[in-house]
């Protein structure tokens, strides 16, 4: 097959990878849940993971999945206002159907869709957020579509806005409404947000982690895709290659990306072993400056210096551990543990211990001390 130009592999934030690997049974499970009705499981879900593991690739092709189905879809990013960014969109359809399907002269009576601030105050939100959705799929009912919102970085959405959504969906739900809503955003959300009690409602919801993938399948991924592209590469090199990722999402885009471009350099359609080491290097270098270097440089020198005693070890490390190394005491350490679990750096594993929360930052650490 000729070589292709375009480069094959999309390393950018949240953008469509070509090959979207290792997500199926998500992808199947959120699919069941528009295909099997009001009620379905799947139609409230839970996108978690850890920085760089798709979630945003995800909501976006869930959004597909929706569309193809002529489900209306909402896609927003948990920040100061998302309520009422979310109330302006469940609205801002109306008004362009009005003035589309409607004489101009009858779309004024139809609209009234300006809300005064009283409707916008925090505490009437979840009331005005409960009718524009039903107002929306009302709406929506007529072309027997549904609706889908999906809302990124939901770690970041304040506790507010959390309760009038809850409470807004949950009306819908009991109303038998077609609307399904997924979250994504980084694990900390289901114990900051999730447990809370005003939203136990949203505790039913499926909750699905992206890990890594596993090697076979990014192997066999990165195969089909430089054969497609029209590139060769034996499969000693693709061994290499997968070993690189260790299964992080956005690292098989860096690490294809490279090696596919070391060829394109030589103007080559074949791989050489000197591009699979320079991929991965390039890949690195990519990773480090994307992930690593940006998590560490809002952290204190004392913070880092945690996470540089905490690199120390292959797996988790308990505090005193830690402590230990640092030469501190173990509530020094603790306050720092408490700083970095908030900053979503480190996370607590099921023993109480602590580990790295951002790939590959461990590795970071140890190649700068070393
Ligand atoms: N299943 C997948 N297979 C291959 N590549 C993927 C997959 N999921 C995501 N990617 C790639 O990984 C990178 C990161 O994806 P994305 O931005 O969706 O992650 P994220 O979890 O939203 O990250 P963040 O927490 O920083 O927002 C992108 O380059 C994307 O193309
Ligand atoms: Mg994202």
């Amino acid at each position: 097959m000729a070589k292709t130009h375009a480069n094959p592999f999309k390393p950018t934030a949240g953008g469509e990878p070509p090959l979207l690997i290792g997500r199926s049974k998500v992808i199947r499970d959120f699919e069941k849940g528009l295909d099997n009705g009001v009620g379905a499981p799947g139609r409230i879900m839970l996108v978690t993971g850890a920085r760089g593991t798709g979630k945003t690739v995800m909501l976006t092709v869930f959004g597909d999945k929706a569309r193809e189905r002529n489900w209306d879809v909402i896609e927003e990013t948990a920040s100061e206002g998302l309520c009422e960014r979310l109330v302006d969109a469940l609205h801002a359809n109306r008004r362009t159907l009005d003035h589309v399907t409607v004489k101009p002269s009858l779309s004024f009576a139809g609209v009234g869709v300006s809300l005064g601030e009283a409707e916008l105050s925090p505490k009437r939100m979840p009331e005005t957020l409960r009718s524009a959705m039903a107002a929306r799929l009302d709406r929506l009912d007529k072309k027997h579509a549904g609706l889908l919102i999906t809302i990124d970085e939901t770690q970041a959405a304040e506790r507010q806005d959390m309760i009038a959504i809850a409470t807004a969906i949950q009306h819908q739900i009991r109303e038998r409404r077609n609307i399904a809503i997924v979250f994504a955003g980084l694990p900390q959300m289901v114990s900051d947000l999730f447990n809370d009690e005003v939203i136990t409602f949203l505790r039913r919801a499926k909750t699905n982690v992206l890990s890594d993938i596993p090697l076979e399948e990014v192997q066999s991924a990165f195969s089909d895709t430089f054969s497609t592209s029209g590139v060769s590469i034996t499969e000693e090199q693709l061994t290499d290659a997968t070993a690189a990722t260790h299964g992080y999402p956005y690292m098989i885009q860096l690490v294809g990306y490279h090696i596919w471009d070391a060829a394109d350099m030589r103007d080559s359609d074949s791989v050489i072993d000197e591009d699979v080491k320079q991929g991965i290097h390039e890949a690195r270098i990519d990773l480090d400056n994307a992930v690593c270097i940006p998590e560490l440089h809002g952290l204190s020198r004392n913070d880092r210096a945690y996470l540089e005693a905490m690199s120390y070890s292959d797996g988790p490390s308990s505090t005193v551990e830690i402590a230990e190394r640092m030469g501190k005491t173990a509530n020094y350490a603790a306050t720092y543990r408490k700083r970095l679990l908030d900053a979503f750096v480190i996370r607590e594993t099921e023993r109480g211990e602590v580990d790295f929360a951002v790939p590959f930052l461990r590795e970071y650490l140890r190649r700068m001390h070393e």
